[in-house]
């Protein structure tokens, strides 16, 4: 009985501290790779067109990291900022992208994500639900079996120059997606951007 506790405390101990080394290196990884154009708290920097990245889900993150790193995001010649991720990620390995998933998942998304003035977030909503709720989600919490993240986390003007690329064909939708309109786009990141995310604060 005695070898039996010695041997789970041995056990338990080993699985412990290696879940806290997953934990320290993603931060270091993070620290090392991400912090000089994503920043510290993972919010981003808007003179370089940095997304807020803070509290997108690991899942995401992980496919988009491998999208930059293979070619199948940031390819078209006018995807600049596309193109700056291409070049950050060519080194990084499986699972660096795993750890780095989580840990971006943990941290704490942006609140105030309105800098745009223009847009009416209740025409915003009626848009939403009708053609975007179907893979983003009733409340663009982001669905997973759609590949389809949470439109929640992101600042309002990176959102509107992801749609600006759909539109343009510099960035690919998902399958089956229907892009906004120009005043449509207006009003859905009027009421993008007033959705309430503190929620995601918890996962
Ligand atoms: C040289 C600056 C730079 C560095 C360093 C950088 N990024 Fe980025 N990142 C960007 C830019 C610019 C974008 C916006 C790309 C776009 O507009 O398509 C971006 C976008 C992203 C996105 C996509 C967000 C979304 O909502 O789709 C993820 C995820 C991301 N970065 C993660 C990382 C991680 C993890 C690292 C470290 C390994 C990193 N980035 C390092 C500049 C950088
Ligand atoms: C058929 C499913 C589908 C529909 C409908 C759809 N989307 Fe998407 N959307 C996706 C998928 C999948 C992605 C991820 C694309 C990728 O992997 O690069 C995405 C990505 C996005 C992004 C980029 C997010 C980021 O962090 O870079 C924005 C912005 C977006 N969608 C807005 C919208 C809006 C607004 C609508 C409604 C007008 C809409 N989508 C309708 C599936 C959909």
């Amino acid at each position: 009985m005695k070898k039996f506790m010695v041997l789970s405390a041995c056990l338990l101990s080993g699985v412990l501290s290696a879940e806290s080394t997953v934990a320290e290196q993603a931060e270091q990884i993070f620290k090392e790779r991400c912090t000089a154009c994503h920043l510290d708290d993972g919010h981003g920097l808007k003179s370089m067109k940095v997304a807020s990245i803070a509290g997108l889900p690991r899942w995401y993150v992980a496919q988009q990291l491998r999208h930059f790193r293979d070619g199948k995001r940031g390819a078209h010649v006018n995807d600049v900022e596309g193109k700056m991720m291409q070049s950050m990620t060519q080194t990084l390995d499986d699972k660096s992208v795993a750890f780095l998933g989580k840990h971006i998942q943990g941290m704490k998304p942006l609140k105030k994500r309105r800098t745009l003035k223009e847009g009416d977030k209740v025409v915003g909503e009626k848009v939403y639900k009708k053609d975007c709720a179907s893979c983003h989600g009733e409340n663009a919490e982001g669905v997973r079996s759609k590949l389809a993240p949470p439109l929640t986390v992101q600042i309002d003007w990176y959102l509107e120059g992801q749609l600006k690329k759909f539109n343009e064909g510099i960035r690919s939708h998902g399958e089956g997606s229907k892009n906004p309109t120009k005043d449509q786009t207006k009003d859905l990141l009027a009421y993008l951007s007033s959705i309430d995310n503190s929620k995601d604060e918890e996962k």
